[in-house]
């Protein structure tokens, strides 16, 4: 049977107003809706921040990837069009396991190692990520691509999730591991410093004060943000009504810290995921 030209105009229209899908282990990943939703001002959205599990950084691959399937199965039972993965530990465990099994777009994050590879000129980089990030098979394959001459300074950021998800991103805590961290990188002579991680952008104003001027501080957030908008345009998902979108926020985990870091005209409900 075929569709009519008007039947296949309101399938369209459907499919675009659905909501696109972002989660993370908790409420890094909100860096990342922010360039999302400054670039696709129109664009519906919910967000998972899987708090009662973060972080995932320490946890093993295989629950790192169970963990990101069950968040799939809600954004898709929330009929969502497309899946951001924000959390770079869970690309780097998981993405391809999800893009196997579903039959969603999905786009991830992965630590800028190449942007900072190419130009730095002290030959030095340095990069912040987690545990599970800095091990998994995803990041030594694109570090290795791309490290030749330079030195790589690789950090597991332990204890910074924990803080930033406690609320306490600009505790003496969080300064005095900053400190420990750094200092190899700051010997080093790094002229980049990557975030690996869509937490740490939310360290900014701390990182700026510790860090040496000359050093650049890059993350991958708009990258992501161009790509999601280039997978929509693809696959001829984008929004079609101009209107003002729906931004869900759902947590797990403290809704106060989830609010605290976005505007208020976000709302943000407690789920039990
Ligand atoms: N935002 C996650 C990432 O980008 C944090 C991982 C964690 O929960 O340890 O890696």
């Amino acid at each position: 049977m075929k569709a009519t030209l008007y039947e296949v105009a309101f399938y369209f229209c459907i499919m675009s107003t659905q909501p696109i899908g972002i989660f993370d282990s908790g409420i890094g990943g909100t860096s990342i809706f922010k360039e999302i939703h400054a670039l696709l001002p129109y664009e519906n959205t919910i967000y998972l921040a899987d708090s009662h599990n973060a972080p995932y950084g320490n946890l093993s691959k295989e629950d790192i990837i169970r963990l990101s399937i069950k968040n799939t199965e809600l954004l898709i039972k929330k009929n969502c069009k497309i899946i951001v993965v924000a959390c770079n530990t869970a690309t780097t465990n998981a993405i391809k396991t999800l893009r196997s099994q579903y039959n969603i777009p999905f786009i991830g994050i992965e630590p800028a190692i190449k942007p900072a590879a190419l130009q730095t000129q002290t030959k030095a980089i340095g990069i912040l990520a987690t545990k599970g990030t800095l091990s998994s098979e995803l990041f030594h394959k694109t570090t290795d691509l791309y490290s030749n001459g330079i030195t790589v300074i690789e950090q597991v950021g332990e204890g910074i999730v924990k803080l930033i998800e406690e609320g306490k991103t600009f505790s003496d805590a969080m300064r005095t591991l900053l400190k420990i961290y750094l200092k190899p990188m700051v010997q080093a002579n790094i002229d980049y410093l990557v975030l690996g991680c869509t937490h740490y952008p939310y360290l900014m104003p701390l990182l700026l004060e510790l860090l040496p001027p000359h050093v650049k501080i890059i993350d991958s957030g708009e990258a992501v943000a161009r790509q999601t908008k280039a997978i929509l345009e693809s696959h001829q998902l984008f929004n079609a009504k101009k209107s003002k979108p729906t931004n869900q926020f759902f947590t797990n985990g403290n809704v106060d810290v989830l609010k605290s870091i976005l505007n208020e005209k976000f709302k943000v409900a407690y789920l039990d995921f």
